[in-house]
């Protein structure tokens, strides 16, 4: 069977991570989180991309795509599964354009997930995780306005090339995480996905 991939897309802070834990408890796809996968790999030792994605990271930049798609593409490999929520890609058109070439025809793209929220809900929810400790060296003011300025210059064309072709899925992501879920669900449910029985 050829792997059924959903992008999830939204703003820093708009609730991507925490909407694909719960998909992925309920469905049977795998959360494979581009920001994530960089994040690791720059802890790996001996990486030859760490300093050069930790640079990326700090300024909000998008890593190229060779780097990112192929950490993607690994992890789907090693999953063993065959159905992947790939939450935070594609960020850019370099993204876009990279994934179309090595993975379009190797994958059935379902939908696009676009968590709609806006800058200040989202920059209060990033300030809120950095403060509590999430580590990440991104979750202060300073990387944020660079994230937000390359999620609506790169990322926004992304969603819009999505939508012509109707594959975008909006949801409203300004409310409690349970309250999103329950749109999120109709949108698996729609295209006939089975819940995992439990
Ligand atoms: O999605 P997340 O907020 O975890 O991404 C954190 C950072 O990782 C981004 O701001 C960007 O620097 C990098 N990233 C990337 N390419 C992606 C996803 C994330 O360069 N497709
Ligand atoms: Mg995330």
């Amino acid at each position: 069977m050829v792997p059924e991939v959903v992008f999830v897309l939204g703003a820093p802070g708009s609730g991507k991570g925490t909407q694909c834990s719960l998909i992925s408890k309920e469905y049977d796809f795998v959360h494979l989180s581009a920001g994530d996968l960089l994040r690791e790999e720059r802890q790996r030792p001996g990486s030859e991309y760490g300093e050069m994605i930790e640079e990326k990271i700090r300024n909000g930049e998008i890593v190229p795509v060779e780097v990112t798609c192929s950490l993607i593409h690994k992890a789907m490999q090693n999953s063993g599964k065959t159905r992947f929520l790939i939450d935070g890609f594609p960020r850019n058109k370099d993204n876009l354009d990279g994934w179309n070439r090595v993975m379009f025809d190797k994958t059935k793209l379902l939908f696009v997930l676009f968590f709609e929220c806006s800058r200040d809900i989202c920059t209060e929810r990033c300030l809120g995780r950095g403060a509590a400790g999430s580590g990440r060296s991104d979750d202060n003011l300073e990387s944020l306005q660079k994230r937000f300025n390359t999620y609506l210059n790169d990322t926004l064309p992304i969603i819009n090339h999505y939508d012509e072709q109707n594959l975008v899925r909006r949801i409203s992501a300004e409310v409690a995480p349970e309250k999103v879920f329950e749109d999120v669900k109709i949108a698996f449910n729609n295209i006939g996905l089975k819940r995992i029985a439990n």
